[in-house]
């Protein structure tokens, strides 16, 4: 986050709020999100693709309705792939128009909801779904917008890709062998139908473009296949989500602007060599908006020393507020934000409350040893695919989420409440 600082007295604030102030109004766990932050980010990616191009955010990172007005306000696209998620969009005003579906498997009843709304595009995914969208637009007689979405064989060879490119996965018509063009085949023939472009994505926390380069590279590739073979000249392609954060300091983010001009210009060469005019391209970040503009404030339980290996650190949530240490392995960083210390740096490993040895928060982390209980910790960098993971394992209450703006705080998703639970405890 872009506002953070430090009081004299070690007290860190965020927007100019002091964090024990947050914890006091707001509980612990929360995550807090700077408003101003995720807005600058959403504008550095419109601006950074300009008019020529259209950024949708993926959603599943972290969706609310304040973070579809935001996102709504500052001109970006949103890019939904459940009910759950096209409903929240439609309630808080996005409009339908701004929309893009995806998923494997859609529902009928999801597919249904969406033409009916009339959202901007659906992304099929598998031959079935080519048939059941046209039938679903003919029957309510309209014409769907759609994107197919291929997989371009970019071989997951390095440890920042997870991957989706590759072809032995749920995603997406591989390219190789034909699947792809074959799906473009059945899709132009259906009344149902306007095949607008091809989507490709290639996977996520991703450092390096040329992953990116060789995608656009092939999806050109196959647009020029499609003009010699059909006579048409698909107008959009989009090159999908997966720029990575820095989670920690080891990590080295490429900027929007970098990831824009690589993009372009790879698009730009292609179309010109294979005589194709240049399509609309778009592109669907989540992380990079919404990851850096948030962390997870904790609340430091018991601590329990191992001689000789490390010392486990408890705080008040864990896997239930953020799986993907769990899941991925993923790194994060922690610091102590509720005061200063000059006590040695002491091996630590942050972990949760849960019932399980793999409920670790931070694997590794350097803590002050004379951490105690009442401490608050800060984890970075909690703003995608924390809370929109988060689960009531264990019956966790799933925490809030905080926006902090000018100095103010509101909260945009409450935390969960025991009556919460009882609600859906029906038997
Ligand atoms: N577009 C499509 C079609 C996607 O499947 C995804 C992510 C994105 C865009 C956005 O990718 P991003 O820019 O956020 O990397 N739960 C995992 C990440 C799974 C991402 C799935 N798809 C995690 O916590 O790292």
């Amino acid at each position: 986050s872009r506002t953070v600082g430090r009081r004299e007295d070690g007290v860190v604030t965020v927007g100019g709020i002091d964090v024990t102030r947050l914890a006091e109004e707001f509980g612990t766990p929360a995550y807090f999100l700077d408003e101003d932050d995720f807005r600058a980010r959403c504008r550095a990616w419109r601006d950074a693709f300009g008019t020529e191009a259209d950024v949708f955010y993926a959603g599943k990172a972290f969706l609310s309705r304040a973070v579809v007005r935001w996102l709504h306000e500052e001109g970006l696209n949103l890019d939904v792939c459940s009910a759950g998620e096209l409903a929240t969009a439609l309630d808080a005003g996005m409009p339908a128009e701004r929309i893009a579906l995806h998923g494997n498997n859609k529902s009928a009843d999801e597919i249904t909801r969406a033409v009916e709304a009339g959202v901007g595009r659906i992304v099929l995914d598998s031959f079935q779904e080519i048939v059941r969208v046209a039938h679903i637009a003919e029957r309510l007689g309209k014409r769907q917008r759609v994107q197919i979405r291929v997989t371009v064989g970019v071989e997951a060879h390095t440890h920042e890709f997870i991957a989706t490119a590759h072809e032995d996965q749920k995603f997406g018509l591989a390219l190789a062998g034909g699947q792809a063009a074959e799906a473009v085949r059945r899709a132009l023939k259906l009344d149902g139908l306007e095949l607008i472009g091809i989507h490709s994505h290639i996977g996520s926390q991703i450092f390096d473009t040329s992953g990116f380069e060789v995608a656009a590279h092939r999806v050109v590739g196959l647009l020029k296949e499609i003009r010699d073979e059909h006579g048409v000249e698909l107008p959009e392609i989009d090159l999908g989500g997966g720029l990575g954060i820095a989670y920690t300091s080891d990590d080295d983010p490429r900027e929007p602007h970098e990831i824009a001009r690589a993009l372009n210009d790879i698009v730009t060469r292609e179309c010109a060599a294979a005589g194709l005019a240049v399509p609309r391209l778009s592109v669907e970040p989540g992380r990079a908006i919404v990851g850096p503009t948030a962390f997870t404030l904790y609340e430091v339980g018991t601590i329990k020393e191992l001689p000789g290996l490390r010392t486990y650190v408890s705080v008040d949530g864990g896997m239930s507020d953020n799986i993907r240490t769990a899941l991925y392995d993923a790194e994060y960083s922690v610091a102590l934000v509720s005061r200063t210390s000059t006590a040695e740096p002491m091996l630590s490993r942050v972990v949760g409350k849960h019932c399980e040895s793999g409920d670790i928060v931070v694997r590794d982390a350097f803590l002050p040893a004379d951490v105690a209980p009442g401490d608050l910790l800060a984890v970075p960098a909690t703003g995608a695919y924390c809370r929109s993971m988060a689960s009531n394992y264990n019956h966790a209450l799933r925490p809030p989420v905080v926006a902090v703006k000018d100095g103010a705080a509101r909260v945009i998703v409450r935390r969960e409440t025991e009556e919460d639970l009882f609600r859906l405890d029906v038997g």
